[in-house]
């Protein structure tokens, strides 16, 4: 088998790395380990960023994202029993962020791909990639009990966090891996209640973070800082609702319940890898990169990477210039740690650290007054969260 781009990874990077480059009219290979079904039910965040959203609708995948998704305006800030809203789209001249879960962006680009003629290889085992510093990369995988070789120009490594793409650049002599790991997790809950509140409300409180996220009319998505060991059956609902309803309770907000159908814990890591290419791999997303989830820039980071990383190729292929894809990771590196910078800072400034002292609440309060108070603050805040324009 041959193709121009060997993708390995359906996630947001592999998925919209392919419809892109196919819009260029270049083509691709997409696999992945995991079925279309895990891919297509697998509950991950659920924030699209302007400018994510904005490649959604350019590249004709965005329709059901408006017909199902929520496109909000502002975020609210609840600490030291008040409520504070961030009027983003005013403070960024009319940027705004959408609340459509993940899969179902997936489910929006595996349709595409497959209306498109796109080859996705879903369920394979046994990947291997070869020959990266020559310029016939080979993927090497098993797919329904056969053996395949798929000879490709490039490899982009879209491979997710449990990589095995990131580890084909040589570490220490190429690579360097920049981590940070926190002491604490967050508890996701799916419930079928009605909504608590029309935006998004991030809650600082004396029993650590809270956040009030939504799905749909009926489907509400919560999260609450715990600890990382902790075991999800060991809460029943009434101690979930309880523990969601006291850490917000205090800034006026009520919290519609129902019954939670979905249970898990997130871990919290930041992680860099530099450079995130080597010879004719190129990594985008979670394999190179790791966000802590507060603020929801994963997948939006992904998107960005492989925007970069299309119009890369696309010079390539155009006019044989490599120059884009020599400055890939400068180019990209640059979004990846300013995202690094505010995902670490919106966590470190709502939740609360076991090793915390009354100064470190009182100094986080007088910042969330200062992010609420001051209006280049909120706009500092507003414009990293509905994030960056993308060139
Ligand atoms: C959601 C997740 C986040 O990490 C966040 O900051 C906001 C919303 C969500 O899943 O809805």
């Amino acid at each position: 088998m041959r193709t121009q781009v060997g993708i390995v990874g359906a996630g947001p990077a592999g998925l919209m790395l392919s419809h892109l480059l196919h819009l260029r009219g270049i083509d691709s290979v997409v696999i992945d380990l995991r079925s279309r079904e895990d891919i297509e039910e697998t509950i991950k965040a659920g924030v699209l960023e302007q400018s994510t959203i904005d490649l959604m609708d350019q590249t004709g995948v965005g329709d059901r994202m408006h017909r199902d998704g929520f496109l909000h305006h502002g975020i609210n800030l609840a600490f030291a029993g008040e409520m504070h809203r961030i009027n983003m789209y005013e403070l960024t001249g009319g940027r705004a962020v959408m609340v459509y879960a993940q899969h179902e962006v997936l489910k929006d680009l595996i349709a595409r791909r497959l209306a498109d003629g796109g080859d996705l290889r879903f369920g394979i085992t046994d990947t291997t990639v070869d020959e990266l510093t020559g310029d016939r990369p080979k993927i090497r995988f098993r797919h329904d009990g056969k053996q395949e070789v798929l000879e490709c120009d490039f490899v982009a490594g879209c491979d997710g966090s449990r990589t095995y793409s990131r580890y084909l650049i040589p570490e220490g002599e190429v690579r360097t891996d920049f981590f940070r790991q926190y002491p604490f997790a967050w508890f996701g809950i799916l419930a079928e209640a009605p909504p608590s509140s029309d935006e998004l409300i991030y809650a600082h409180s004396e029993r650590g973070f809270a956040l009030i996220s939504t799905r749909s009319p009926n489907v509400q998505r919560m999260y609450f800082q715990c600890d990382p060991d902790t075991d999800p059956d060991d809460w029943s609902e009434e101690q979930i609702w309880d523990e969601i309803k006291t850490r917000v309770a205090g800034a006026g907000a009520t919290i519609k319940t129902g019954s939670i159908f979905q249970k898990a814990i997130l871990q919290f890591r930041s992680f860099v890898c530099e450079p995130m290419q080597y010879g004719r791999l190129y990594l985008a997303g979670d394999a190179a990169h790791t966000v802590p989830p507060t603020g929801a820039k994963g997948m939006n980071l992904a998107m960005a990477d492989v925007h970069v990383l299309d119009r890369a190729l696309g010079a390539y292929y155009d006019a044989k210039d490599t120059g884009l894809l020599e400055d890939y990771t400068s180019t990209v590196l640059r979004r990846v740690w300013r995202a690094q910078h505010f995902s670490w800072w919106m966590t470190s400034m709502l939740h609360r650290f076991s090793d915390a002292t009354e100064f470190d609440v009182r100094r986080q309060i007088a910042e969330l007054d200062m992010v609420t108070g001051s209006i280049s603050a909120s706009r500092t805040l507003a414009e990293n969260y509905v994030g960056l324009p993308l060139s």
